[in-house]
């Protein structure tokens, strides 16, 4: 018994050392993608119809949005894919209301709408439109990787408090689900663990089921790192506006257990 104890743990500090180094290794095989500088981690530029049209492509910063709306908000309420330039964004919507105009965003009430001179705010093809934003975060819990802000803490603290619905209330009778471990199929990885309860601070189910993940354990298919870095299953989301996929251990902690 003694024994056999011995020898899981020295499973587990072989899984725990694995882990420490693959990094690099992981990075010749899998090939990370590069990193942003944090202050433009999150941006795009929205160019779908703009040059077309002739007006400089619009420059969006997750960061700036994220600390007033939830990701349910723009992603579920209004639509907007979470893909850049997946969306039929037009101004002749704007104006009348959707999208970016919708009802407490630029309706030019709750922040500055669409009309001069409010144009460039938008159309102005900077990638790092929001940097003075940025420079205004210093108080947010900090993390090593993409924003190099801890969002989850920084939600959990109370240091923001972002809008989750304008007008399509989440429910709130969902039962609670405990952590998922997500075991890789080879190899002595510590599981990759998923929460949905932090999610849940900032998505609506329909953001990942069904499209993304089945609503049952164990039965997404192909669910490996390969394919997450193609920007499947959590790479959705982990590559390019939370935290990316450098940040290993925030989803394969060393002892994951299943708390909380
Ligand atoms: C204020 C609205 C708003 C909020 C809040 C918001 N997004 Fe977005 N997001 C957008 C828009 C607009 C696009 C571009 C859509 C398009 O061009 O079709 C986008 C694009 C994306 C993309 C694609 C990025 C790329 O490089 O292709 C991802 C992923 C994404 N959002 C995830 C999130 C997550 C996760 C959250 C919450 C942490 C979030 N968004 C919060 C409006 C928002
Ligand atoms: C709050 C942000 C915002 C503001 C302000 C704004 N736009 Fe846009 N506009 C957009 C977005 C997003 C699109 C979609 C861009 C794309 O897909 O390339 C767009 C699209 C356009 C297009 C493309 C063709 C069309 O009709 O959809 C034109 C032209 C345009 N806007 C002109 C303007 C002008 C002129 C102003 C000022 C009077 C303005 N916009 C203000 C966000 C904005
Ligand atoms: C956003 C969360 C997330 C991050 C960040 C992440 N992983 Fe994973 N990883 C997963 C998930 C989910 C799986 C698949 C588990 C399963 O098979 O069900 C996985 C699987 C793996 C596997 C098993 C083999 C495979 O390809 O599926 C290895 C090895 C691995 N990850 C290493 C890493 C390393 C090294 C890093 C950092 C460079 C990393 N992971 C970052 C979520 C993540
Ligand atoms: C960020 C993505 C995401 C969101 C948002 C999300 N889920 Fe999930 N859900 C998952 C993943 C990943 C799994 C595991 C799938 C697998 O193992 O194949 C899962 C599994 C489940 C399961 C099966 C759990 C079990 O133990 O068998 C249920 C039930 C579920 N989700 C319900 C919900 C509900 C209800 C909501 C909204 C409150 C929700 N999910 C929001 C990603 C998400
Ligand atoms: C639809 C978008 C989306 C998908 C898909 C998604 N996540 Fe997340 N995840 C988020 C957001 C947003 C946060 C908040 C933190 C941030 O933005 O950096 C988060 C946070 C986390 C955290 C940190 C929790 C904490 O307390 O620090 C972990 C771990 C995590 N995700 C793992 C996963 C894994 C594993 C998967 C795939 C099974 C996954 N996520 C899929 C959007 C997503």
């Amino acid at each position: 018994m003694i024994l056999r104890r011995k020898i899981l743990w020295t499973v587990i500090a072989a899984i725990v050392c694995t882990l420490a180094f693959l990094p690099g290794v992981v990075r010749a095989q899998w090939a990370l993608p590069g990193t942003l500088p944090p202050d433009e981690f999150g941006n795009i530029l929205i160019n779908r119809s703009s040059e077309l049209s002739g007006v400089k492509p619009v420059a969006f910063s997750h960061y700036t949005h994220r600390q007033k709306f939830t990701c349910r908000v723009c992603h579920f309420e209004l639509e907007f894919d979470m893909q850049v330039n997946a969306t039929t964004i037009t101004e002749a919507g704007n104006k009348q209301g959707r999208h970016c105009g919708s009802a407490q965003c630029h309706d030019g009430k709750a922040a500055f709408g669409h009309a001069e001179p409010h144009c460039a705010k938008c159309h102005n093809g900077d990638i790092g439109y929001g940097k003075d934003a940025y420079g205004k975060m210093k108080k947010f819990p900090r993390t090593k990787y993409g924003n190099e802000i801890d969002w989850s803490r920084a939600i959990e603290k109370g240091v923001i408090t972002p809008v989750n619905y304008l007008t399509l209330k989440p429910p709130t009778d969902v039962a609670v689900i405990k952590p998922i471990l997500l075991e890789a199929e080879w190899n002595m990885i510590p599981a990759a663990i998923f929460s949905h309860k932090k999610h849940a601070a900032w998505l609506d189910c329909n953001n990942c089921h069904p499209d993304i993940f089945n609503i049952k354990k164990k039965t997404t298919k192909h669910f490996a790192m390969a394919r997450i870095l193609k920007r499947e299953f959590c790479g959705i989301c982990h590559l390019t506006v939370a935290f990316p996929m450098n940040d290993c251990k925030r989803c394969h902690p060393d002892h994951p257990k299943v708390q909380e």
